[in-house]
């Protein structure tokens, strides 16, 4: 078979992990070819490739990113967009895809799947916000990079008595806030999934000054106050609609020095969060998710995606994961809050 991987929407650390399984299972144990796609989406579009055998995929397994390139297209929102893709592949001999991606890339894929394209699907994203499967890479990676930051703002928060904020990813799913917060005592975690009153968080901070300890804030950047409006650095829409968010950590800020009279501070960890290396988890998970989904093509089992149920890799119809979003459930937050303020 003639096999095409792609990898679409946000990067994240795994990606490489994930390919490499794939390449190397496919040719040394089965024989198939493979095509690298360009790009996400915009490769099998625009006809956009790179060679991918054994000697491409080569010691990537601990390099961050992808070398596959990615992009946030979306086949559906552009002209005869599924007739391009079909025709390419045609071109290209390409018999079945391996598409790496998180909802966006993945509800293209499921898409495609029901107008007969031969597709498998991989979930990937520092979100950890995709359904059926338990975690998905580059999760561990960046809640150990977020906690990290947190550990070391504890020491210069106590030293100036200020509160620091971390703006941490998460734009509907607050997943990353909560683990990272957990991990690194968080005074204070703010998610996506429920509104939050300011004036509770600015007595959690006077509460944790009384305590002679300084206060660190986890927010996520879907986070928002009470009947407050989404904070965003500008409106500008991705194809898939979502605006670019950023903003709330620096607004909390300003809020929760007016109201304490401490000074407070917001260190956004942004891109960091997506870059660099993955942490063993995530390459053991990315190998897995690699070697399970080139073993879905090998048998057509198509239409599925790889996830993580236990300990075990499964296969399950690429609709249960993309369907709906996972988010925190209120229970796990509920566990969180003991911590708040002490
Ligand atoms: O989906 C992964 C993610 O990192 C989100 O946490 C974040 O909201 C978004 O991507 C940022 O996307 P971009 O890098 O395109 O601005």
């Amino acid at each position: 078979m003639r096999i095409g991987v792609l990898t679409g929407g946000g990067d994240c650390p795994g990606l490489n992990a994930v390919i490499r399984g794939v390449v190397r299972k496919g040719i040394t144990v089965y024989g198939h070819e493979f095509v690298g796609f360009r790009d996400g989406w915009k490769g099998p579009l625009e006809g956009l490739t790179k060679p991918l055998g054994i000697q491409e995929v080569r010691g990537i397994l601990p390099r961050g990113g992808t070398i596959l390139g990615s992009s946030r297209t979306n086949l559906f929102k552009i002209e005869n967009g599924v007739e391009r893709v079909k025709q390419n592949l045609a071109d290209l001999g390409v018999d079945a895809l391996i598409a790496i991606g998180g909802e966006d890339t993945l509800g293209v894929a499921t898409k495609l799947a029901d107008l007969g394209v031969n597709v498998v699907g991989v979930p990937k994203t520092i979100d950890n916000d995709l359904n059926g499967t338990d975690y998905t890479f580059g999760f561990d990676t960046a809640v150990n990079i977020a906690m990290e930051a947190i550990d070391r703002l504890h020491t210069t928060a106590e030293s100036h008595h200020r509160t620091l904020i971390v703006e941490v990813m998460g734009r509907h799913a607050g997943w990353i806030a909560l683990h990272a917060g957990l991990a690194g005592g968080a005074n204070v975690i703010l998610l996506p999934e429920r509104n939050f009153d300011v004036d509770q968080v600015a007595t959690y901070v006077e509460k944790r000054f009384q305590h002679e300890y300084a206060p660190i804030v986890v927010v996520a950047e879907g986070a928002q106050p009470l009947e407050g409006q989404m904070v965003t650095q500008n409106q500008q829409l991705d194809s898939f609609g979502h605006v670019r968010l950023g903003g709330i950590g620096q607004w909390l800020a300003e809020q929760l020095e007016a109201k304490t009279g401490k000074e407070a501070r917001t260190v956004v960890l942004g891109h960091i969060q997506r870059g660099g290396t993955p942490t063993a988890f995530d390459r053991v998970l990315s190998t897995r998710f690699g070697l399970q989904a080139i073993d879905a093509v090998h048998e057509g089992d198509f239409g599925k995606m790889v996830a993580l149920r236990g300990t075990d890799i499964v296969r399950i119809p690429l609709i249960e994961g993309t369907g709906e979003l996972k988010t925190v459930p209120i229970e796990r937050y509920t566990e969180a809050e003991v911590f708040f303020g002490s």
